[in-house]
This record gives C-alpha cells, sequence and structure tokens, in this order.
C-alpha cells in the first residue's frame, strides 16, 4: 500500500516537477530527496515544500542577494523626506533617467519633473534634440543629456555608465522609448524588418534599460520604473500587429517585473495613453482628427496629462501602486 502510494506520488510528482515553477526549485535538490518526503506525508499537500524548507532549496548566491537588497515593507511617510539618498518627496531631489526623453511625451515628463525640483537626464536616440532640451530647461547640474540607442547593450551601458558618474545611482527610469513604424499593415503583409524595428524599440528596448539600470536603481530608497505603453497595449488594432504586439509585451514586462522586484522595495508600472498630440500621432496624416471622434472625450490628449499620471507614478503618493497598467485615454478603454 505505502508502496503504491509512493509511486503515485513520485509520478505526480514527477508531472507537477514539469509544469510548476517551484519544480525549479526543487529540481536543484538531490534526486532521492524528493520521494522521500512526499511519501511520508500522502496527500495532496505532500507536495507542497514548507516554507522553511523552501527558502533554503534556494541557491545560495540567490539567498544571499534577496537577504541583502530586502527593504522593510511599512509604507512610507510622505511628510518625511529622505535625504541620504535621494528624496522620494513628490520629485524633490529625485534622480530621473527618461529615455526617448526628447520626444514629445518624453520632453513633457522631463520638463514635469525639472518642475518638481527633479535632477533628470534626458536620453535619446536624437543627442542633439536631447541636448537641446536639457539646455532650454535648467541648470546643467539639474538636467543633462546623454544619447542612446535602447536597442544597443552597449550604448545602454554607456548611459548606464554616464548616470552613474553623474549622480552615483537613480531613483526613478521612465521608458517613453518608442515607435509606430511608417506602413500600417495587417499581419499577412507586415514587412519582416518593419516587424523587428519595432519589437526592438518597443519591447527589448525598454527591456535592456531596465536590465541595465537595475543596478543604479537598487541603491534608491524608493526606485521606480514607469514604462509608457499605449492602449494598444491593451486592445488591438487589426493593421498594426507589431505595435501592438509590442506594447501587450511591454506590459506583460512591467508586470513581471513588478512581481520580480515588489521584494526589494522597487515599484514597476505602465501608463498606457490613448492617441496624444506628439509628432508620432501628427506624423500621419489626419489620423489624430479621425481618432478623437472616437474617443468618448472628444478629444486627443496631451503630453502633460501623461506626463502628470508618470508623475504621480513615480510619487510616494502611489506607494502602493505597481504592476499596473493606467490608462490615460479619455475613456477609449472603458
Ligand atoms: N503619441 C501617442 O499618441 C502615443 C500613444 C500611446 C503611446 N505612445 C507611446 O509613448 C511613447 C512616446 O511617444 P511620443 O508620442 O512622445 O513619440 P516621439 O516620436 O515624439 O518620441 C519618441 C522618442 O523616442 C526616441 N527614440 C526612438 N527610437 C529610439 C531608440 N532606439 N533609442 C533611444 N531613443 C529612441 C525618438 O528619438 C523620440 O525622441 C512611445 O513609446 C509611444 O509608443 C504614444
Amino acid at each position: 500500500m505505502q508502496e503504491n502510494f509512493s509511486r503515485t506520488g513520485v509520478t505526480r510528482f514527477n508531472e507537477w516537477r514539469q509544469t510548476s515553477s517551484r519544480a525549479l526549485v526543487l529540481a536543484g535538490r538531490r534526486a532521492a530527496d524528493a520521494p522521500k518526503c512526499l511519501s511520508r506525508r500522502g496527500t495532496a499537500r505532500a507536495f507542497r515544500v514548507p516554507p522553511a524548507r523552501r527558502r533554503c532549496f534556494a541557491p545560495r548566491s540567490r539567498r544571499r542577494r534577496r537577504r541583502g537588497r530586502h527593504v522593510a515593507r511599512e509604507a512610507p511617510d510622505p511628510s518625511v523626506g529622505d535625504t541620504r539618498k535621494g528624496s522620494a518627496m513628490s520629485g524633490t531631489g529625485q534622480r530621473v533617467v527618461v529615455t526617448g526623453g526628447a520626444g514629445g511625451i518624453g520632453a513633457a515628463v522631463v520638463a514635469r519633473f525639472v518642475a518638481a525640483g527633479a535632477r533628470v537626464m534626458v536620453c535619446d536616440v536624437d543627442a542633439s534634440r536631447a541636448a537641446a532640451l536639457a539646455e532650454s530647461l535648467g541648470q546643467p547640474d539639474q538636467v543633462g543629456a546623454c544619447e542612446l540607442n535602447a536597442t544597443g547593450v552597449e550604448s545602454v551601458r554607456n548611459m548606464v555608465s554616464t548616470v552613474a558618474e553623474a549622480w552615483g545611482g537613480a531613483d526613478v527610469l521612465v521608458n517613453c522609448v518608442g515607435i509606430m513604424g511608417e506602413r500600417p499593415a495587417p499581419v499577412s503583409l507586415i514587412d519582416d524588418a518593419d516587424w523587428g524595428r519595432i519589437i526592438d524599440t518597443n519591447l527589448t528596448g525598454p527591456f535592456y534599460c531596465m536590465k541595465y539600470c537595475y543596478d543604479l536603481l537598487k541603491v534608491s530608497h524608493s526606485p521606480v520604473i514607469v514604462n509608457i505603453a499605449s492602449r494598444m497595449g491593451l486592445k488591438a488594432s487589426p493593421t498594426m500587429p507589431a505595435y501592438v504586439a509590442s506594447k501587450h509585451g511591454l506590459i506583460g514586462l512591467t508586470k513581471a517585473a513588478a512581481l520580480d522586484l515588489a521584494p526589494e522595495g522597487f515599484r514597476v508600472n505602465a501608463v498606457c495613453p490613448g492617441p496624444i498630440a506628439t509628432l508620432m500621432l501628427e506624423s500621419s496624416p489626419g489620423l489624430a482628427a479621425k481618432i478623437s471622434t472616437s474617443v468618448p472625450m472628444e478629444r486627443i490628449g496631451t503630453p502633460e496629462e501623461v506626463a502628470e499620471a508618470v508623475f504621480w507614478l513615480a510619487a510616494p503618493e502611489s506607494a502602493f501602486v505597481t504592476g499596473t497598467a493606467l490608462s490615460i485615454d479619455g475613456g477609449l478603454s472603458a
């Protein structure tokens, strides 16, 4: 009887091992341990690894990492700024990296943080526009500019080094980088190169920036990442499959990172703008006017309205918000 059960238990364990992510933890154990553990309890619950033991199955390096970087989970007191590592007080003293910062929404985000007293690094593939924006907005020690091609690892690493040299770390990363693609086409007709370019810029670019800015952000008292996705990250359009896929992917990436990094005190969110009056929209003739008729609020939005939401997501007022995709679309997604 016991033997039969053990065999069933082992079979079920093997099935579970293939499908459960927790199996990855167990897979690191000596094979002999697993059946012993299962046959002892004799119920479905036997598959659960007790919390204390689960911890001890994690690789030693990861245990050390978690312990070292864990941030206390008390809600921050919004009346008290942290002057040691850059204050989280509504922009003041925050060190903010904005990728795609020279664009329509990016420039509004940069201006919003600068107005609140933050230090901002404008990072963009268009280096001269980034430099001109930085110059127009503030003192060189408050606003800097940096050339960045978000689709290239080397370029992203250079940007990280520039920020590390300037500030020693960062509190906020805002990924505004993105392109729409010039030739809307359905799945069967989309150009392969267009597909690659859009996915690289809109999804892989923000991914590289999140990945390589991690070391900059982890020294912050309240690290925040905000990704500019799109309404098309929540709802599809038949003629823009690459853009739709990239923005759905970016929202998925945002949620995965939010879960991964929450124990370390990071907050990771996305905003999903509807049609916004920037060059990206205005580059398609007649598009803005056409789209505005379908918006419940009967207008397109402004970059400043998106920037305000980004600013709030980076502020202590939204301290309990992570893993969300916030629509800013005049009711389009309602
Ligand atoms: N404008 C809209 O209606 C709208 C709606 C929803 C979402 N969005 C999203 O908002 C973000 C900003 O859009 P926008 O309207 O300000 O567009 P924009 O074209 O004005 O700005 C995009 C910026 O990204 C930069 N950029 C492009 N490729 C880059 C790269 N590889 N590396 C670094 N920088 C790069 C561009 O130089 C530009 O400054 C985008 O992600 C876009 O998808 C825009």
